[in-house]
């Protein structure tokens, strides 16, 4: 079943940014706990980026189950401003770990992110931290040492 992907930023509602930035609690885990229930019986992956204010989310799955996912996030009011980084198929899934995962990161990691080249959702062996890694390379650096963990 082919798999497709979509990308892109946002800015945290107010109520948001300010909760703790921890894994427990807080209206973020209530957000993506839903996310996460949803996304199961869509057959949706992928992983949330978090810096305290501004939001990248990665979604990948069937054409279907995407849609009705991404229609939830683009129809949610807990966030504004949300940029379309990238839309596309991909080959295979690349984040097939979480139903959906919220991650701390630092403002400058998510903005490194949110504006690298996600053309095609290019990801190339061994690329990860170098100064011309794709958005999608640069993702799959910042959440291996999670998924390493499982
Ligand atoms: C940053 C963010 C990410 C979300 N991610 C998903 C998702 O992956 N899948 C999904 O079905 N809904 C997702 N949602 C939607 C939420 O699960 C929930 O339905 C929504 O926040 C409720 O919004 P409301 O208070 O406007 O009804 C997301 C919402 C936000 C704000």
């Amino acid at each position: 079943m082919p798999i497709r992907a979509v990308v892109y930023t946002s800015e945290a509602a107010s109520d948001i940014a300010a909760s703790p930035p921890d894994q427990t609690g807080g209206k973020l885990c209530e957000i993506v706990d839903d996310a996460a229930r949803f996304n199961r019986d869509a057959g949706v992956t992928g992983v949330l980026l978090f810096d305290g204010e501004r939001f990248v989310q990665y979604l990948e799955g069937p054409e279907d189950g995407l849609q009705v996912a991404y229609s939830r996030v683009l129809g949610a009011s807990n966030h504004s401003g949300l940029i379309e980084l990238q839309r596309g198929r991909v080959g295979q899934r690349r984040l097939p770990f979480w139903p959906m995962r919220w991650l701390h990161v630092e403002p400058t990691e998510l903005r490194r992110v949110a504006s690298a080249d996600w053309t095609g959702f290019v990801q190339r062996e061994g690329t990860g931290a170098s100064t011309s890694a794709t958005g999608m390379e640069l993702l799959r650096a910042l959440v291996e040492p999670y998924a390493a963990a499982l």
